[in-house]
């Protein structure tokens, strides 16, 4: 598996309103007018495959990841799964639509991926994936940051990080010569956090978990103060309690020639 954590769905799901909103608000611009196929690829606990079963009624939607932890929630709720590594994924059959929310960024090699997830889509097909862009973020930099001062730092010196999502422009090279129809848009969402540390509480679910996989348990707790520490200053929390969070996500929608 091309560097996959093990990934904890309760924690995850911990802000599961605002993580599925940008999933909510790609489905709601794909445009496709009968699609027999839909996989969601990296659909975790399987949050977005109601509402892509709801978008296209007609479709045979199924989920695709690499945890079986978070594919366990998927199947509970009726919906046919593979455990495969998105890496080496090849659909049987070509496929109508293929739908990623927060997951490509997971992958190494985009310059390869993502032609060759255009290849498996049928004549007329749709690729719609959304990636955080949050590379530039204090959030982001605290974590590589506190991993490489502590206890911890010889443990977690080889954790392969979040691939940084590269430019628009890179998407749009790679992309545009093979598409009929290219949308690329980015989004900063301002999440409304409540709780201590939220910001903490959020990377702990997603890509803190590298790090947390490659230490000793004992270094943990140490760990997620400090970087809970580092972060404060960055996003305080305000008047009321709540904490901002201002997150960059990158969206494409690609339709092959028919
Ligand atoms: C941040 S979660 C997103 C889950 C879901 N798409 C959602 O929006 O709730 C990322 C998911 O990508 C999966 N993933 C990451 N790398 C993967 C790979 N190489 N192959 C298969 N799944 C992968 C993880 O197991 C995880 O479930």
């Amino acid at each position: 598996m091309s560097g996959n954590p093990s990934w904890n769905p309760s924690q995850y799901l911990r802000f599961g309103t605002e993580r599925l909103q940008p999933a909510i608000d790609l489905i709601n611009r794909l445009d496709h007018p009968a699609p027999h196929r839909v996989v969601d690829l990296g659909c975790g606990a399987g949050n977005a495959l109601p509402i892509l079963a709801a978008r296209f009624p007609g479709a045979e939607v199924m989920g695709v990841d690499g945890s079986a932890a978070m594919l366990a929630k998927a199947a509970a709720n009726g919906f046919r799964t593979e455990q495969a590594d998105i890496a080496n994924w090849q659909p049987e059959e070509k496929v109508d639509v293929i739908f990623s929310n927060a997951a490509l960024q997971w992958l190494p090699d985009h310059v390869g991926l993502f032609p060759r997830l255009l290849s498996c889509l049928a004549p007329g097909g749709i690729l719609a994936v959304q990636m955080p862009a949050m590379d530039d973020t204090p959030a982001r930099h605290m974590q590589a940051q506190v991993a490489s001062q502590g206890p911890w730092a010889a443990d977690v010196a080889h954790v392969t990080r979040v691939q940084p999502v590269a430019a628009p422009a890179v998407y749009y090279g790679l992309l545009r010569p093979l598409a009929a129809r290219l949308e690329l848009w980015v989004t900063e969402y301002m999440h409304q956090l409540k709780g201590p540390d939220p910001v903490m509480e959020w990377f702990k679910g997603s890509s803190l978990q590298p790090y947390l996989d490659a230490m000793r348990e004992e270094h943990r707790p140490a760990f997620l103060a400090a970087y809970a520490e580092a972060v404060r200053p960055h996003y305080p929390a305000l008047a009321d309690g709540v904490t901002l969070l201002p997150f960059r996500r990158l969206f494409l929608i690609a339709e092959t020639h028919r």
